[in-house]
């Protein structure tokens, strides 16, 4: 068999170093250049990670030029139509889909974990009203690791267990809890008879005084958001939770950092973005000077839900939510809701447009759910936190993963250093 091998050779073919090549099940082929500077003294200079596998992963396969993406094997498209979110969250963990009995126990496990420790409800009061819930997520997750004292050895794989079903399971409570108090209104328990989805729209909808029964449309579909955004390989968020890790930080307070990364709006606040976005437009007859503004540069306006690092094609999550997008409206019965033609317009003009088609940007998962979301009464500042809540499955997953490799180390990039060169540091009087 060939073996691939990329040479590095100076000025007279002298060979300096050998990198092999590593080949994965799918996707490019990476050369190992782990060995690099010990043997060469050069480090390689990749800042946005354009070129850089990180690490080892079998959970998310993504092909960004033909719009693939897999977890453990599986098509996104056919697991949003056909699983529900505990399921994938099995799937992302686990590595397979479970059988009867296996999942009707990580069931119970996950929503044996649904409630929170009553002292967590004090973090809540020490915020304004008016904060911003990912504000409260990125402290109050952060805060579950004073509260689980028994699930903090990350040494013990039964302990990371423990702490992957609370983190999980608690996710809907205390996102539901930022929303309840932004309002003013009592926290709901969880209801551990519904679904996962079901009960994150009981948490945020019901009141006391009432009796909530949960939208089996909306249920659904917030079932498929959650699954969509479940996992996406080793995204910003994702890569952040993996480096705080890699330093054996326990996964509570590594998840809280993944939070925080997602919070950006080149990240999990794009949804959020795009709402703002298609609202400050108005009106279809504003495309035009829009996307004018987009192309000039000049403002840094960004087609808000467009482009992607890794899809230079369409985005298979949008197209699953587009489809979504009209059921929500038809049963919130918004059929002519005006963001969404508007949006469909802005998708039409773009994807037609010069600027957008050289750069292959289409509609990322972004795009759409923010509507679906809006529709289904979810105010935009959740929106964000919603994309937390479910990719929490796939960094809790993916933190699984690294923890359970044998040889593991710290994650410690280096840089190319451009300051000041040495210089004798002078007293005040003569600077
Ligand atoms: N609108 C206008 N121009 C864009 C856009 C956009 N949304 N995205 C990229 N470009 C242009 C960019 O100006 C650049 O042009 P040029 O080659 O002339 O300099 C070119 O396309 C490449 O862009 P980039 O910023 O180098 O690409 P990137 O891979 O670093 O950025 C991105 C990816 C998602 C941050 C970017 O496309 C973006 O800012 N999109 C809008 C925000 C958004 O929707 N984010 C959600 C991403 S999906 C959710 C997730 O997975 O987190």
């Amino acid at each position: 068999m060939l073996k691939k091998e990329l040479y590095l050779v100076d000025e007279s073919g002298k060979r300096l170093c050998v990198f092999s090549v590593l080949k994965g099940t799918e996707g490019p082929e990476v050369f190992d250049i782990g060995h690099l500077y010990k043997e060469t003294g050069y480090f390689t200079f990749d800042p946005g990670f354009f070129s850089t596998a990180s690490c080892r992963s079998s959970i998310t396969f993504i092909d960004g030029d033909k719009g693939i993406l897999r977890y453990r094997g599986y098509d996104i498209g056919e697991l949003a139509e056909h699983s529900d979110f505990l399921e994938v969250a099995y799937l992302l963990l686990k590595g397979n889909l479970p059988g009867e009995e296996d999942f009707a126990l990580f069931l119970h496990q996950i929503k044996h974990h649904s409630m929170v420790h009553e002292q967590l409800i004090y973090f809540f009061k020490g915020f304004r009203r008016d904060a911003h819930p990912m504000a409260i997520m990125v402290s109050v997750v952060g805060a579950l690791s004073a509260f689980y004292h028994d699930s903090l050895d990350i040494n013990d794989p039964k302990q990371r267990v423990i702490a992957s079903h609370r983190l999980i399971a608690k996710m809907p409570t205390i996102s539901a809890m930022a929303y309840k108090y932004s309002i003013g209104q009592p926290f709901i328990f969880p209801k551990n008879s519904l679904s996962y989805a079901g009960n994150l729209l009981h948490m945020m909808f019901a009141v006391p005084a009432e009796e909530y029964v949960v939208n089996p449309v909306f249920e659904k579909a917030l079932d498929k958001i959650l699954i969509l955004h479940a996992d996406h390989e080793q995204n910003a968020s994702t890569s952040t939770v993996r480096l705080a890790g890699s330093s054996q930080a326990n996964p509570f307070a590594c998840i809280a950092a993944g939070i925080a990364s997602l919070w950006g709006p080149a990240h999990g606040g794009a949804n959020e973005a795009v709402l703002n976005m298609l609202n400050e437009i108005g009106h279809k007859k504003n495309i035009k000077n829009f996307i004018e503004k987009v192309k000039n540069k000049k403002d840094g306006v960004r087609l808000m839900g467009f482009g992607h690092r890794v899809y230079k094609n369409y985005d298979p999550r949008a197209d699953v939510l587009r489809k979504i997008c009209h059921e929500v409206l038809k049963e919130a019965k918004q059929e002519s809701n005006s963001l969404f033609e508007l949006a469909l317009e802005l998708e039409k003009i773009a994807l037609s447009d010069q600027y957008f088609i050289e750069r292959n940007l289409y509609p990322n998962v972004d795009f759409y759910s923010g509507i679906i979301l809006q529709a289904m009464g979810i105010p935009t500042t959740m929106f964000t936190v919603l994309f937390s809540l479910a990719r929490t499955t796939g960094w809790v997953a993916q933190w699984m993963e690294m923890m359970e490799e044998p040889d593991k180390r710290i994650s410690r990039p280096r840089q190319l250093y451009e300051g000041t060169a040495h210089r004798n540091y002078k007293d005040i009087n003569n600077r």
